[in-house]
């Protein structure tokens, strides 16, 4: 549920800065005065008598009733990532798939059209490109930097765009206000999912984006504890759209992953310029290691939209990186994936797991774990070879992560 005028606000200045909102906004204190929010563990809430039930479940007064569309602990993250990515209203999921579901059942139709980077995650492909194809909505993907191509593919039944800015692995960039003009033109809505950078680097709607999708799974919770989601934009569709859908289908968040989230959010800015300290150092580090063909990471001079990176995402590359090891050249894909296993099976410190956005490090092959489920084609049209490995830098001392890198790339034999 987004946000309800009912149920009052935090008495913060309107001027409050995203470091004081990421701690304070949510919900007024219960009368029992808690400085830290309050978990409400409940499915349902009490009337005090049934004509006020009845007017809670139609709408007609602002209360909470069920936790499957209106709970505190959730409506408390909800209003304090609306106002961390500067949006009207905010609605929480329980994944970050399903807030991409979410948006393109509550916002799409059959018949209906999405242009999609073709570099976006892995079962956001497999969900636009197939599930939703079932359902009459057909989506056309198109390369994530080249903006020509989504102006090339627009139709006359063309609702959203979608992009990721940084993807997954490669650390691409896209044009976010570009593709805002675009979708604008053509009467169509551009969604950013900015599970990459968080609001505390990049805020997609200051760039024109009218939606913001978000694994809260990453680094909203940053310690890799839960898995949630969320949408973030306008009021007139959040409310009218989304949260009815919401109420009928059911994706919602758990109060406790919500209440994870909440707190995991007061330290996400912090979080988010230690780790990218560390990733740029590890970056600049690996660059040099002649075991390595090439790293991709937005902060790095030789990141092919380096400057637009840096612009979009307050001068921060973010916590990310990949790199490929040499081999492919040598041996083709069969070698380049047998290196690739040795570095990462030579680590100690590294967390061998897909996920990211965690305070420990995390290492991964995404051509066999996050888009395993693709096909050949479309994981080399995503740039994802078998010699690609992707770092999720944490708060782990960046020396002892060269030290973990080192280890399998000073031991790499044909
Ligand atoms: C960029 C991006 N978007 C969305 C998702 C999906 O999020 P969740 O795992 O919370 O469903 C992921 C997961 O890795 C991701 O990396």
């Amino acid at each position: 549920m987004s946000d309800k005028p009912g149920i009052p606000r935090v008495d913060l200045p309107l001027d409050a800065r995203l470091d004081t909102l990421a701690v304070r906004e949510g919900l007024p204190a219960t009368p029992w005065g808690e400085n830290s929010e309050a978990l409400f563990l409940t499915s349902s809430f009490v009337h005090p008598d049934a004509a006020t039930a009845a007017a809670r479940f139609a709408n007609e007064e602002e209360a909470f009733v069920y936790t499957r569309f209106t709970n505190p602990t959730t409506m408390m993250m909800e209003r304090r990532l609306a106002a961390l990515e500067g949006a009207e209203a905010c609605i929480a999921t329980s994944s970050g798939m399903a807030a991409i579901l979410l948006l393109v059942m509550g916002l799409l139709k059959a018949g209906d059209h999405i242009i999609c980077s073709q570099s976006v995650f892995g079962s956001t492909i497999k969900l636009l490109g197939g599930d939703m194809a079932k359902f009459g909505v057909e989506t056309t993907f198109v390369s994530q930097t080249d903006v020509d191509q989504w102006r090339a593919a627009l139709r006359p039944q063309t609702k959203l765009l979608f992009a990721e800015t940084p993807t997954n692995p490669l650390t691409e960039a896209c044009d976010i206000a570009a593709l805002a003009d675009i979708a604008h033109a053509a009467g169509a809505w551009l969604a950013v999912d900015n599970c990459f950078c968080s609001p505390a680097l990049q805020q997609p709607l200051r760039w024109g984006a009218d939606f913001v999708i978000h694994s809260g799974t990453k680094y909203l919770d940053g310690q890799g504890r839960v898995i949630a989601g969320a949408i973030c934009g306008p009021q007139a569709e959040i409310e009218g759209k989304l949260v009815p859908l919401m109420r009928s289908a059911g994706m919602c968040l758990s109060p406790f992953n919500a209440w994870v989230v909440l707190k995991g959010m007061e330290t996400l800015s912090i979080r988010m310029k230690a780790q990218s300290e560390r990733a740029l150092a590890l970056a600049q580090w690996l660059e040099a290691h002649p075991q390595v063909e090439r790293v991709y990471y937005p902060g790095l001079a030789s990141h092919p939209q380096h400057e637009l990176a840096m612009r979009q995402q307050n001068g921060l590359g973010g916590a990310v990186l990949s790199f490929i090891v040499k081999g492919q050249a040598q041996g083709g894909a069969e070698l380049a994936r047998k290196r690739a296993f040795h570095v990462i099976d030579s680590t100690r410190i590294c967390s061998i797991t897909a996920n990211l956005g965690d305070t420990k490090t995390t290492i991964t092959h995404p051509s066999s774990t996050s888009h395993g489920r693709l096909s050949e084609e479309q994981r080399l049209a995503a740039g994802i070879t078998q010699g690609l490995i992707r770092v999720a830098v944490g708060l782990d001392d960046v020396e002892d992560l060269k030290a973990d890198l080192q280890r399998g790339l000073d031991t790499l034999t044909a």
